[in-house]
């Protein structure tokens, strides 16, 4: 894959090896309608602009909406929806093919919250799973039948607890690839509605 200009921004999540795995993995379809949730600097959803026109993000983050952006412009990317939210809300009533979130994962003890928007990529409360189960409880409303949710998450998050969620949910969960790090594995969960 050719690179892409990405600027960054002290206020939004620098891509890293859990974006990547994300980028490298995309299961989209061309003309499949696909919404990003959290999109950062938009890395992934540039990547998957590769693969499909139809692409629409979000971020709690409104300097993350900023930069994905001046990204998109920068790259010549005219046609990526950008919305300003809190994870499905700016999409009320609407279905994608493919959802995709690299999610705050990180296990975070109150006196480790920041004061900041960044604060926003990677605190995922005490368990991990503070955004991460919110998400898993409404993606289904906003895919269509035979779509895919991909979904990046850390072993410290629990891996097991969103494949049986997801089972729970009625998807078929898989864990697609991962990558080791010191002290946690990064998982990308691959979820299909049938
Ligand atoms: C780990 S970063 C991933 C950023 C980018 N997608 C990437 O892979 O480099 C998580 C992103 O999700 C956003 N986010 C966190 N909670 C959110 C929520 N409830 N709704 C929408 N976006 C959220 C953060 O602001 C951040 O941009």
């Amino acid at each position: 894959m050719a690179d892409f200009i990405i600027n960054t921004d002290d206020n939004v999540y620098i891509p890293a090896e859990d974006s990547y795995l994300l980028a490298d993995n995309l299961e989209i379809r061309q003309d499949q309608s696909v919404l990003e949730i959290g999109t950062g600097s938009g890395v992934v959803a540039m990547y998957a602009s590769r693969l499909t026109d139809r692409i629409t993000v979000t971020d709690i983050n409104f300097d993350a909406c900023e930069l994905a952006r001046k990204n998109f412009e920068e790259n010549g990317i005219e046609n990526i929806e950008i919305l300003f939210g809190n994870l499905f809300e700016p999409v009320k009533n609407r279905k994608f093919d493919v959802i995709l979130f690299n999610t705050p994962y990180l296990p975070t003890e109150e006196g480790e919250v920041l004061d900041d928007t960044i604060n926003y990529a990677f605190d995922g409360g005490l368990n991990g799973r503070k955004v991460i189960d919110v998400f898993l409880d409404e993606v289904g409303n906003h895919l269509n039948d035979g779509g895919i949710v991909q979904l990046i998450q850390s072993s410290l998050s629990g891996n097991d607890e969103t494949l049986t969620k997801l089972d729970e949910l009625g998807f078929i969960a898989e864990i697609k690839a991962t990558e080791h790090f010191f002290f946690e594995d990064i998982t990308l969960i691959n979820a299909y509605k049938i």
